[in-house]
């Protein structure tokens, strides 16, 4: 198989307007909300399902999201099949800024990444 066709190689991303996404990227593709709650604190909420519902299946679901600033991790929330839908909210403080970057991961279509969001 060739990479480029392979969902499990590397990190999926759309990289297009939502209305050109295709019904895989909408299910999969993260998305950011930011809440500023003082110069250096931020209530960031990720989810994948913004753009069109994500199965939630035991054979079928989003295992984990993961928030970055840049490359520097600052978070990640784990879910369980069937009963936990792929959303979660952090509270992040930071020194020095960098877009904001979320990662969600299907247990059959692999590692999907969001739009960087500026904060
Ligand atoms: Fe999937």
């Amino acid at each position: 198989m060739e990479c480029e066709k392979d969902l499990f190689c590397g990190v999926n991303y759309a990289d297009k307007d939502v209305e050109d996404m295709n019904e895989l990227e909408k299910k999969h593709t993260p998305t950011i909300e930011v809440e500023e709650l003082d110069e250096s604190r931020y209530r960031v909420r990720i989810k994948v399902g913004e753009y069109k519902e994500h199965p939630n299946e035991h054979s079928h679901f989003i295992e984990s999201l993961e928030l970055y600033s840049g490359r520097t991790f600052l978070g990640r929330a784990t879910f369980a099949s069937a009963r936990s839908e792929p959303v979660a909210t952090f509270v992040i403080e930071l020194d020095h800024k960098h877009p904001l970057v979320a990662f969600s991961r299907c247990n059959m279509h692999g590692t999907w990444r969001s739009d960087e969001k500026e904060i």
